[in-house]
């Protein structure tokens, strides 16, 4: 066992879950704490609250061996000399990140314990916001009690614990070299570059990764708008940008557009701490906008091919914000099936991993009259088009050909262009993917 003793605020959630479990795996004695009491009680009757490859395996090895424990009682924290906080950090109506739960997991930390440690901020938080804790808990003569320090997480739902194990980059905030040492020594590996710098440093980092990433995704759909009005294929496109190594071939494929927990709660945040110095973040908000042209575009291609949407039955192939997750926060496919039951469109809803909506976390009230099923030739049936929003390999191995004679009208508008326009063509089915 090693010697450092680690906390987990959040420990129940998927940035600390992935955390707690890989740190306990590593050797150090990890007491994972967290407010969700429905999630704390089936994880401990041995119901993982979500889905990731290969988490099941760990937390069960480290709870056997007695590395990992799970504790709604903030005082079993008191031990840890470093607490990784990894709560969440919704979106406010206005677009900047509620802070309330890291505020709030911070201040429990330093009011129940004795002596001192780090609080290491996972969370992706605004900049400045160690800075302001750091005031927060001198002026409530906390600071004996906690240093800030941040450590951006980039880990990514579905790769999750393999991202854990080798990230691109660790990077670490502090005030002080010791802190930021302490910090990255406990879970770099070897050769990994570290990058220590200020707290603003490391916290714009985060935002600036995820901004970019998001801009690669709205840059290849607004070319794919233009591909597809001049016969072009934008995956072809795609591929020809992508060798090259000034650009890389990642977050280049045109689709639906990005969506999930991060990207874009992030961009808006973003975009808020612009507004906040008086700036305006003229790509981002151009980032958005295109993001959300791509889920319109969605919605028109149906109106193009079907008319007016009202009573015509559509059936919806995903609902996870992309492969490999159970995951449904804000994903893109919500905001399209609210968009088709305000044309009064006849919905039906498939997720391989999400059998219902309460898998999903939602109330049946929020998607009202929506049918859900998991069988994807099961929600094709009778329906006047299939709308695929997930690249799920259980689609891209679709028999075609039975989906078709199941269907009413043979029309598939693809979100993920999974498929072969020709061999679309072969088979008689009006096709419509992105930018092809
Ligand atoms: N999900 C991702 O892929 C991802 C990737 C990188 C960074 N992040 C960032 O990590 C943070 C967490 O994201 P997540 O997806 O794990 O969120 P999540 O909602 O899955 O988990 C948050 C957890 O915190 C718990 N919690 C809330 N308030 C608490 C408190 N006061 N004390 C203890 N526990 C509390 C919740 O019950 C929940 O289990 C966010 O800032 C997010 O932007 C997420």
């Amino acid at each position: 066992m090693k010697e450092n003793k680690i906390g987990v605020m959040g420990g129940l959630g998927h940035i600390g879950l992935i955390q707690a479990a890989c740190l306990a795996k590593l050797g150090y004695k990890t007491t994972a704490y967290d407010i969700d009491l429905g999630r704390m009680k089936g994880l401990l009757q041995g119901r993982m609250p979500f889905q990731e490859p290969g988490l099941t395996e760990l937390v069960m090895e480290s709870l056997n061996n007695g590395l990992l424990k799970f504790t709604s009682r903030i005082k079993d924290l008191e031990e840890a000399d470093i607490v990784f906080i990894c709560v969440g950090t919704p979106s406010l109506s206005s677009g900047e990140a509620d802070l309330s739960q890291v505020y709030s997991a911070v201040e429990k930390v330093a009011r129940n314990r004795s002596n001192h440690c780090l609080a290491v901020v996972k969370s992706t938080v605004p900049v400045g916001t160690s800075r302001n804790l750091t005031q927060y808990l001198k002026e409530h003569k906390l600071s004996e009690k906690v240093t800030m320090v941040s450590n951006p997480e980039f880990l990514r739902e579905g790769s999750g614990v393999t991202d854990f194990w080798e990230p691109a980059r660790i990077v670490v905030g502090s005030e002080a070299e010791e802190s930021a040492e302490k910090a990255a020594q406990i879970y770099a590996p070897p050769g990994v570059p570290v990058i220590k710098s200020s707290w603003e440093n490391s916290e714009l980092i985060k935002y600036a990764s995820n901004a970019f990433l998001a801009a690669k995704i709205s840059f290849i759909n607004e070319i794919a708008l233009l591909s597809e009005k001049v016969g072009a294929d934008i995956r072809v496109i795609s591929r020809g940008i992508g060798l090259d190594p000034r650009i890389n071939p990642f977050f280049l494929e045109a689709g639906v557009g990005f969506s999930g927990p991060c990207l874009e709660k992030d961009l808006k945040s973003l975009i808020a701490q612009f507004q906040k110095v008086q700036r305006k973040a003229n790509i981002l908000e151009s980032v958005f906008l295109v993001n959300e042209g791509q889920r319109k575009g969605m919605i028109h291609k149906l109106q193009e091919e079907l008319g007016p949407l009202k009573g015509k039955r559509i059936g919806v192939l995903g609902m996870a914000f992309k492969e490999g997750t159970d995951d449904v926060r804000q994903s893109h496919s919500l905001p399209i099936v609210k968009h088709l039951l305000s044309l009064e469109a006849v919905v039906t809803v498939s997720d391989p991993w999400i059998k219902n909506p309460e898998q999903g976390g939602l109330s049946k009230s929020e998607l009202p009259g929506v049918e859900w099923l998991s069988c994807p030739y099961e929600a094709a049936k009778g329906k006047d088009a299939v709308l695929i929003l997930t690249a799920w390999q259980e689609y891209r191995e679709l028999n075609l050909q039975k989906l078709k004679a199941s269907m009413r009208n043979p029309l598939i508008v693809d979100g993920r262009n999974l498929f072969n326009v020709k061999d679309m063509e072969a088979l008689k089915i009006k096709y419509l993917g992105v930018g092809i």
